[in-house]
């Protein structure tokens, strides 16, 4: 087993609620482990451009209950290359830091293998931080619970409107690759449809359901549309359908970033500390190179190459629920 006395702790990719809470936890549990800890601000960029602040138990006194990341985040392009991997390397082997945890998605993964595969002596663990819940080997992502939480806030106050004027409106929420955001909020939300981009959307078939809701005198509509389907988003399925029906008025709505952002759920809380917690315990036992996710309650470790965007977690039987619902 390695003799582990520094490790660093880094956010990367979009910025996810509950990111403070799982930064506070690693800090907190490495000091408790008698580790020297590091964060490194704005991700792989950070870590190649030597921006490494030590951490003390005081400095994540009074973040957990903030959004977003106090460490700051991006998606490094230069950590795609040799150059900036090396880079990036150097500057942990001068302050002799060998263990990582990362919190992050798809890409920070799928970056942390590339580095561990070129520099085996450093240590990797991976979190899931992505408000997208689009990970295998993790029931749920920190973020995901506040942004769908957001989002049936944002349209419970638009099904408001929408009622009293009597409208039909497309309201476009986050995922570009994953619907699980649409799907969650828009039955929380009890939408009339819900276009994500794992099915085909079919138009006609949008249609012929706002035809029979007409027909028996439903005067207002809500359709949740995840950025990444195939129709084209919110904007571009409500240009197709106000042409082909127009017996409702119709608005549009892009919620947009407001889902990545304010104060995390307590889900997220417990999920960020209880993952932060695992990581460095994780570490301390030996364990690299995957990424520590939770399972029926369970915590698990899932090797890097298969901690990928998981289409197949999708529920479909979720899927055909709220298709009856809205009925
Ligand atoms: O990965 C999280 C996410 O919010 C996606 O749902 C969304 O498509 C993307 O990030 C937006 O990224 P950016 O903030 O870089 O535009």
């Amino acid at each position: 087993m390695k003799n582990i006395q520094q490790i660093a702790v880094l956010t990367s990719g979009g910025d996810a609620p509950g990111m403070n809470a799982c930064i506070r936890a690693v800090v907190r549990t490495g000091l408790f482990n008698g580790l020297k800890v590091w964060g490194i601000r704005r991700g792989y960029q950070g870590m190649i451009e030597n921006d490494f602040i030590p951490m003390d138990s005081s400095s994540v006194s009074n973040i957990i209950q903030r959004g977003g990341t106090i460490l700051k985040t991006a998606r490094s392009k230069e950590f795609m290359t040799p150059e900036g991997r090396k880079r990036a390397y150097e500057n942990l082997r001068s302050r002799n830091i060998n263990a990582i945890v990362a919190i992050g998605g798809d890409g920070t993964f799928t970056g942390a293998r590339v580095f561990m595969n070129e520099y085996p002596d450093i240590d990797f663990i991976g979190l899931p931080g992505t408000i997208d819940n689009d990970l295998s080997g993790t029931d749920f992502t920190i973020g995901f619970d506040t942004a769908i939480n957001t989002v049936i806030d944002a349209v419970d106050k638009i099904r408001d409107t929408a009622a009293s004027h009597d409208r039909l409106f497309f309201i476009e929420v986050m995922g570009r690759d994953s619907g699980m955001i649409a799907l969650h909020s828009g039955i929380g939300v009890g939408a009339e449809a819900i276009l994500i981009p794992e099915t085909k959307t079919y138009v006609d078939q949008l249609i012929h359901q706002l035809e029979r809701g007409w027909l028996r005198n439903k005067s207002s509509c809500i359709i949740i549309v995840a950025e990444g389907d195939d129709t084209g988003g919110a904007q571009a399925l409500a240009d197709v359908v106000k042409q082909r029906f127009t017996q409702y008025d119709t608005r549009v709505s892009i919620l947009g970033h407001i889902q990545r952002g304010g104060s995390p759920t307590c889900n997220d809380r417990m999920l960020g500390t209880r993952l932060g917690y695992e990581a460095v315990e994780a570490l301390v036992r030996g364990k690299s190179g995957v990424m520590v996710g939770i399972v029926n309650n369970q915590v698990v470790y899932t090797p890097f190459e298969h901690a990928i965007r998981d289409e197949g977690k999708m529920n479909m039987q979720l899927i055909r629920m709220a298709e009856i619902l809205a009925m």
